[in-house]
């Protein structure tokens, strides 16, 4: 399987395309802007309506029988002229062209319609020649599109994000997949992009792992099983903590009780200092103070845990093709950057001290919303808050980043506009403008068939399990798969993160096993089932590939053929339109339309038993709807199967 990220090397602007004379216009990268080139230049000519205005304002349609472009008409504001009106002249008087069809006025909007055989040879030819990289835009990441010297801008995502020795939530796997969809997104558009994974790694609670460590931990498990084992010590030394709570809890009572009868509690007072010095609670407090102070024993301890659990993180990220760029986290936020955070607050007026803690008090910012936040404990320790107010600062100190993406749940709206606040109000207006928070709902009833779910394993495995019996009903064709194991794995995987890009971000979703691992409807594994199939035909048809890019394409008369090719035709904008809602469900609406129509055209199209010719221009046409789709579901972060 072709496990390699989808990638721009070697697409360079041509010439023409910076010299066009309309705003973000790639001929070269997009066909479908030679069409509004050609459309925008014949209404110049037979009106005195600007060109670069009607290039602008041409929009895509919903459906084909909408036509491939549409004019809203008002969108121009051409004073003194009634919309519906001035549509009907302009239709009137657009001349014949070799490329459309002769417009029509729907009331105060145009459609354009595509003329089919120029249509054909222009998009096929073009996605057999640029393969992975159609669809793909390198310039809307350049500083200047016109100059690539002047080179790429650089984001930042930040996704995934864990705690170690802490179940990995719904939450986690939502960032993970749109983390790395996004990651992919960028990149095909042309910016660098720098994958972070801000780990929680840093808090008492490794002061606790720790302790419970010496208790349970075992060098074998961990070596083993690091983010299982950690996290069943993890779980072993809470319940001790908490049991070790009753007597403390019930001690207080008591001197409560013996201090209003005015009795003598110097002994109980002595019992519960013991206690208290004794329990988890307090050696965790401890160690992890020494963590703090920098104690080389106690951090030694807390790294091996740090990379070991990073270890197993990375081949779990890797079934998923991702692969972070740096794994930094709770833990790494500089001593000197969180200084920076305390000086700028207190020295910019933001911060102020309240009961022996600082805080910042939003309500006096004009940020009503926003509430009140400790940021420095009375104890003097910072908070999560706090590291990431060092942390935003500390990055952009380092990478000098373009834009900085955190793709966390909705839950921590709060969090981040403070954090964005906090930026904002120390001085750092410019940075807090490149950073956009990335949310997302919640996942409902992610539980595997063995209980709740712990960690991002046993998810896949399930799903993956679940696959396998699917796969299993359809005897005949499971005796042809090769290795239904990883097939079943891939599909899964597939299953899981198709589920959680239909809807909008914002929208939760329920974690329904039976509906994403079906074959019907928009699922997952109907998408690979497409992919299969088309690859399939096209193996199994015997004509050479490399034959295929300057094959005869007029056989290709149907409409079933040409509404694909318009269909096809529409990838390179809907890249451009996810670019700007950053929606992954921009990119499955479309692949499912396209993977219907496909669905539907088989019966149609077919190649065993054509012509030479006729079973040529089909076979084309396929290669090139099997491209358009291994190019979006790579794009979404899925790996297409050859067979299935
Ligand atoms: N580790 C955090 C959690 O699990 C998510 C981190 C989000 N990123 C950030 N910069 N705060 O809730």
């Amino acid at each position: 399987q072709d496990q390699s990220v989808p990638s721009i090397e070697g697409l360079t602007l041509h010439s023409t395309d910076v010299q066009s004379k309309f705003p973000a216009c790639y001929p070269s990268l997009n066909p479908v802007d030679i069409y509004r080139e050609h459309i925008a230049e014949t209404i110049g000519k037979i009106s005195d309506i600007d060109p670069k205005l009607v290039y602008t304002k041409l929009a895509w349609t919903n459906s084909l029988d909408k036509g491939d472009l549409t004019l809203p008409v008002p969108a121009l504001q051409v004073k003194g002229r009634k919309p519906n009106e001035l549509a009907a002249e302009l239709v009137e008087k657009f001349p014949a062209s070799d490329l459309i069809e002769k417009p029509a006025a729907h009331g105060v909007h145009i459609q354009f319609f595509f003329k089919p055989e120029p249509l054909l040879k222009t998009i096929i030819n073009r996605i057999l020649e640029n393969k992975a990289t159609y669809g793909t835009n390198g310039n809307l990441g350049l500083h200047d599109p016109s100059d690539a010297s002047k080179g790429k801008k650089k984001v930042i995502i930040e996704f995934s994000s864990p705690n170690i020795a802490k179940p990995f939530h719904a939450g986690h796997l939502r960032s993970t997949i749109i983390g790395g969809f996004l990651a992919n997104l960028f990149t095909i558009t042309g910016w660098e992009v720098i994958k972070m994974n801000y780990l929680g790694d840093w808090g008492k609670q490794y002061g606790l792992l720790a302790t419970g460590f010496k208790r349970y931990g075992s060098e074998e498990a961990l070596l083993k099983d690091p983010i299982n084992h950690l996290f069943d010590v993890y779980v072993k030394v809470n319940q001790d903590m908490s049991a070790q709570d009753v007597p403390i809890k019930e001690l207080r009572e008591t001197i409560k009780a013996k201090k209003e009868k005015n009795e003598d509690v110097s002994a109980d007072e002595a019992q519960l200092k013991k206690l208290v010095d004794e329990s988890d609670d307090e050696k965790a407090r401890r160690y992890f103070k020494s963590m703090e102070d920098g104690d080389a024993d106690a951090l030694a301890l807390w790294r091996r845990f740090r990379d070991l659990s990073i270890q197993k993180y990375k081949q779990t990220y890797a079934r998923l093709n991702i692969d972070f760029d740096v794994y930094s986290g709770e833990s790494q936020v500089l001593p000197e950057s969180l200084k920076h955070a305390y000086e700028s607050m207190e020295k910019t007026g933001t911060s102020e001290n309240s009961e022996g803690a600082v805080i910042v008090d939003f309500t006096k910012h004009g940020a009503k919303k926003l509430g009140k936040a400790i940021v420095i404990r009375k104890d003097g320790t910072p908070l999560y808050l706090t590291r990431d107010i060092g942390a935003i600062v500390e990055r952009h100190n380092k990478y000098h980043f373009d834009k900085m993406i955190y793709v966390v749940a909705s839950q921590q709206d709060l969090h981040l506009a403070q954090l964005f606040k906090v930026t904002e109000l120390t001085g750092h207006k410019d940075i807090a403008s490149k950073c956009q928070h990335i949310n997302f709902g919640m996942v409902r009833g992610m539980s595997t068939r063995k209980g709740t779910v712990k960690f991002l394993d046993d998810i896949l495995r399930d799903v993956g399990d679940k696959m396998h019996e699917v796969m299993k009903k359809n005897e005949a064709k499971y005796e042809q798969v090769e290795d239904p194991h990883a097939t079943a794995d891939t599909l899964g995987i597939t299953a899981v993160m198709v589920q959680d890009m239909s809807g909008k971000r914002v929208n939760g979703y329920d974690f329904n096993l039976e509906t994403m691992t079906s074959f019907e409807g928009d699922t997952g594994p109907y998408l690979q089932y497409a992919h299969a199939r088309l690859s399939s035909i096209i193996r199994k048809a015997e004509i050479n590939p490399e034959d295929l890019p300057n094959a005869d394409l007029s056989p290709l008369t149907e409409s079933h053929a040409i509404d694909l090719a318009r269909y096809l035709a529409q990838w390179p904008d809907v890249v451009l339109n996810t670019y700007k809602t950053l929606e992954p469900t921009t990119v499955l609406t479309y692949l499912f339309r396209m993977t219907h129509m496909l669905s539907s055209s088989y019966d149609i199209l077919r190649i065993v038993g054509r012509e030479e010719k006729t079973a040529k221009a089909r076979m084309a046409l396929y290669a090139a709807a099997r491209q358009v789709l291994h190019n979006g579901m790579k794009l979404l972060g899925l790996n297409p199967v050859e067979r299935m």
